[in-house]
């Protein structure tokens, strides 16, 4: 295993938070800390968001995402935006079955797997989140959830476009609770989906892909998580809404601190 042949990826879940002018004001304050940042910087935010996003961080480095899209590339899907949508308007990312879309918006593994294809035709990087709720964890059946998310998001899915797929493992119990998992449940089961992606693709694309650890990263737990061999970066909601605490994990993974 070689972490460095990997892209540390530090991406800001803005969920749905931040109207145009909040949204502008912090794009300025992120602008330094991201100058310089040694890993990728993305920024994913609610659809009306997005225009304002990529025309202010043009030329700074950090890249835009969006925080879903809709499998179809266009038809009768009222309140829906297609990957083909985000895609032509400079957006480069976009999270895909989050938790709460899980959990509160029928999302399902199938929908999941939809959209990531449909991400992948657009030009889009999908990042993919899996994990675990507090019950399965107290089960015992983490690798067995985790697993079954992370083969059907890629079922269908080519070893070349595999390469553009980022995973985030994120157990539900961490999300926003302030709980984090500790470093070494982290990296255990990140490790665990990189065997998963392995065994599907080879060694090659399983070591080559960036896989991020979710829930209740901090300025705090950033360094201990990011430093572990197979934690490529975060997806971080509430500590991204702040330039400041969003600067110290950037300098994190970019092996400072
Ligand atoms: P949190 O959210 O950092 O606020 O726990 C992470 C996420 O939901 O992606």
């Amino acid at each position: 295993m070689n972490k460095a042949l990997r892209e540390t990826v530090i991406a800001g879940n803005w969920k749905m938070n931040k109207t145009r002018p909040e949204a502008a004001l912090l794009i300025e304050e992120l602008k330094n800390t991201a100058a310089g940042a040694g890993c990728e910087v993305v920024i994913c935010v609610p659809y009306t968001d997005l225009e304002t996003a990529v025309s202010l961080t043009k030329g700074t480095g950090i890249k835009v995402g969006a925080e879903n899209c809709h499998f179809k590339d266009s038809g009768a899907y009222t309140g829906e935006i297609s990957a083909l949508m985000l895609a032509e308007m400079g957006v480069e990312y976009v999270v895909i079955g989050h938790s709460e879309r899980r959990q509160y918006f029928a999302e399902t593994d199938l929908t999941v797997n939809r959209r990531t294809k449909a991400a992948l035709n657009a030009g889009l990087k999908p990042i993919v989140c899996v994990g675990e709720m507090l019950a399965e964890r107290e089960d015992l059946i983490t690798e067995d959830v985790v697993e079954l998310q992370t083969t059907a998001a890629l079922t269908g899915i080519s070893a070349k476009d595999a390469e553009n797929i980022i995973i985030a493992y994120e157990p539900v119990w961490a999300i926003g609770t302030g709980k984090t998992a500790t470093d070494e449940q982290a990296e255990e089961v990140c490790a665990f989906i990189r065997k998963v992606v392995e065994n599907k693709y080879g060694k090659d694309i399983a070591e080559g892909m960036t896989i991020q650890y979710g829930g209740s990263m901090n300025p705090k737990n950033a360094a201990g998580l990011l430093a572990k061999e197979n934690i490529d970066g975060g997806l971080i909601g509430g500590a991204s809404l702040n330039a400041s605490d969003f600067g110290i994990i950037i300098k994190a993974a970019s092996g400072g601190l």
